[in-house]
């Protein structure tokens, strides 16, 4: 069987932050419930003329220097923050980022799993072609009500990853460990801006969703924690990761691992999140890229357990090996780069940004430019989108 899998990976997120002390500070909360108790530092806050659209062309742009943009045959966009009902916010990208028209262009729904959906689909249209290239998108921007206790979590960005044969990056295992159930631990219905949660039901579907999914792997493919190496978990904030390997590790009647144990399973895998908050789709393809450019061991020729949550819910427990040779292929600089040079907002200034409301008229409408990477919405035009690549 051909392998398929991840030839390269880019993470995006946008120019400006939130330190969570400074929420902390506007919502008398103690700050260490933040950076403690949920394991977040600072929540990046796309300006307004950022979207689901802007970051995923951003995150895809440096994987598609020529020729790997001519082979593109199909462009997913896993997204729950679609611009749309009916165009693929894929089909914006696919023309900012003059893809060819021998392609297929579709966006994928799930919550935050539909970034997993999205590569499982790719791998198998590879696996068939192996000629051809895929890339999926995972885009999202996290927002609840403000002064909610989902506030702290919020965040956004996009990971783009490039799925082709013979891969250099990761090799995509068969195995899957599946579970789903129709729940209503967290939603977004039409009419609203910012998702509903039942925040502590949520936490306990993703932990039960984690253990049946493992369990189903195992079955599956003879595996146990043993035999991989390091872990990768959704995140909707780092503490969740800690909580989900602690549940698996016992699973397999192993007593609670330690901090050190658990620092060493999924600790590098958290590096970026806690400096963005939650992205949905993206979350766990950043702890991807967040475990192989932090991780000082080098990984070749090892093995990543991956579980993607996406509340509603479906859950996949699967895993990766690492190729040889994988880090001539990372983007490290780049993502530190992105992560480091931020503007960093007052509060008020973030409670501005996620209060402004484009008109919903559909007329002329253009926003001030802020700090953007290579793509901004630039506004409205007869209901139409305009996007606008920044030179
Ligand atoms: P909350 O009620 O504000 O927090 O909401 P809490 O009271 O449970 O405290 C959180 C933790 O901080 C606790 O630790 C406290 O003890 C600790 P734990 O007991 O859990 O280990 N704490 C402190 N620590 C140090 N110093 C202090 C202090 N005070 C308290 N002074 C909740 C927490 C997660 C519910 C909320 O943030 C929320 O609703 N978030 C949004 C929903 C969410 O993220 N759910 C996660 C699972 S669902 C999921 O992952 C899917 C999702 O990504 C969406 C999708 O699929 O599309 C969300």
């Amino acid at each position: 069987m051909t392998a398929v899998g991840i030839d390269r990976i880019s993470f995006y997120c946008p120019r400006y932050s939130l330190p969570l002390t400074a929420l902390a500070g506007a919502r008398g909360v103690d700050a260490a419930k933040y950076l403690e108790g949920l394991g977040q530092e600072v929540m990046a806050v796309p300006p307004p003329d950022e979207d689901t659209v802007t970051m995923a062309a951003a995150a895809a742009q440096p994987l598609l220097e020529p020729p790997a943009a001519e082979r593109v045959a199909l462009l997913l966009l896993a997204t729950e923050t679609g611009v749309d009902q009916s165009k693929a916010a894929g089909l914006f990208v696919h023309g900012l980022l003059k893809l060819p028209a021998r392609c297929r262009v579709v966006e994928v729904k799930q919550a935050c799993y539909s970034g997993t959906a999205a590569l499982r689909m790719a791998c198998a249209m590879v696996a068939q072609d192996p000629e051809s290239q895929a890339l999926v998108i995972a885009s999202d921007i996290a927002r609840y009500t403000l002064g909610s206790p989902g506030e702290p979590t919020q965040g956004c960005g996009a990971v783009a990853m490039l799925v082709t044969a013979q891969p250099r990056l990761l090799t995509v295992e068969p195995h899957a460990g599946l579970h789903t159930e129709d729940v209503m631990d967290f939603w977004r219905p039409n009419y609203r801006q910012a998702a509903l949660v039942d925040g502590k039901y949520s936490t306990r579907m993703y932990l039960h969703t984690a253990v049946q999914a493992y369990q189903h792997y195992t079955q599956a493919s003879g595996l146990g924690l043993s035999d991989i190496d390091r872990f990768c978990y959704h995140i909707p904030f780092t503490r969740m990761a800690y909580k989900a390997h602690t549940q698996l590790a016992q699973q397999d009647a192993g007593p609670a691992p330690g901090k050190r144990e658990l620092d060493h399973a999924v600790g590098h895998s958290l590096t970026y999140n806690r400096l963005t908050g939650n992205t949905y789709t993206a979350a766990l393809y950043q702890g991807l890229a967040s475990l192989l450019d932090t991780c000082p061991d080098d990984l070749g020729g090892r093995r990543i357990g991956l579980f993607s949550y996406g509340s509603g819910c479906t859950g996949e427990f699967f895993s990766m090996r690492v190729c040889k040779g994988y880090r001539k292929q990372l983007l490290t600089q780049r993502h530190r780069h992105l992560l480091a040079d931020r503007t960093e907002l007052t509060f008020q200034a973030y409670e501005d940004i996620l209060n402004l409301r484009i008109p919903e008229d559909g007329l002329h409408y253009e926003f001030a430019p802020y700090r953007t990477g290579g793509f901004r919405f630039a506004g409205m035009q007869d209901h139409k989108r305009c996007y606008e690549v920044v030179t």
